[in-house]
């Protein structure tokens, strides 16, 4: 049986590399993020090599969370597979950090994932089969300065994933977190000079993803460091 995957934040950097590579594996696709235009634009291209559906989502509205998951079940009658990908990234000193940037990544990068999860577990659950995973960083691990919002979020939902990991035991859902080092993407439009060349292709991440997800292991908190940092 074909599987159908779900991806938040997909039509860019790392979910837009994990929704190419999987359509050409062939799995069946659910594609979600903000922008209508530019999500109409991969799912046109990705339907040349799978079955693919588009929904306009904001992962920190609950409600557009659950429309997400239910739209994967309308479409083809079962969820497999949710990767929480989307996140937001902004670094400033504690003193600097606005409380605006303060909610809008914990509301993106821990509760849309909490969301997301609390509706995909009650389906995977039924099926007796489902896996979750989550896109952590190496930022919610290694402490760094000026990353008071974004490192604790990440810290945050590698937590939340150990939690449920620990709750599902014995469900036949599976739940894990995988936290790349840096990597080239859009993510750092607030400060593009954080990017830096040894940063690594997000093609080379979704391959590593791929084979974490088609290998099931009890491994459950994966860390892909950049190669300069191994
Ligand atoms: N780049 C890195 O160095 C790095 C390292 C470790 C982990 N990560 C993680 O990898 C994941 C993917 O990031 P990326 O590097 O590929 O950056 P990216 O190109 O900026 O992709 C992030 C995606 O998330 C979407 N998104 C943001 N807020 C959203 C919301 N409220 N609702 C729905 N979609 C939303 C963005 O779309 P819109 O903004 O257009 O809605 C975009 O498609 C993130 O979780 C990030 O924290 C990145």
């Amino acid at each position: 049986m074909t599987k159908v995957v779900a991806i938040t934040g997909a039509y860019s950097g790392l979910g837009e590399a994990i929704s190419r590579l999987f359509a050409k594996k062939g799995y069946k696709l659910v594609l979600g993020g903000r922008n209508k235009e530019l999500l109409e634009k991969l799912v046109s291209d990705i339907r040349k090599d799978t079955s693919a559906i588009g929904i306009e989502m904001d992962v920190r509205k609950k409600v557009d969370c659950e429309k997400f998951i239910q739209s994967a079940i309308d479409a083809f009658d079962r969820i497999d597979i949710l990767i929480n990908n989307a996140g937001i990234w902004k670094m400033a000193p504690i003193e600097d950090i606005t409380e605006q940037d303060i909610r809008d990544m914990f509301e993106t990068n821990i509760f849309g994932p909490i969301y997301l999860s609390q509706a995909a577990v009650k389906i995977m659950k039924k099926q007796k089969s489902g896996h979750i995973l989550n896109i952590g960083s190496t930022a919610g691990i290694d402490y760094k300065s000026s990353h008071i919002a974004y490192g604790s979020s990440k810290f945050a939902l590698i937590g939340f994933t150990g939690c449920l990991k620990t709750e599902l035991q014995g469900t036949s859902v599976n739940v894990s977190v995988f936290s790349p080092g840096g990597m080239k993407t859009k993510l750092f439009r607030s400060k593009p000079e954080r990017m830096k060349d040894t940063f690594m292709d997000p093609i080379f991440v979704a391959q590593k993803i791929l084979e974490h997800i088609e290998n099931p292991s009890d491994e459950w908190s994966i860390v892909l460091r950049r190669p300069s940092q191994q």
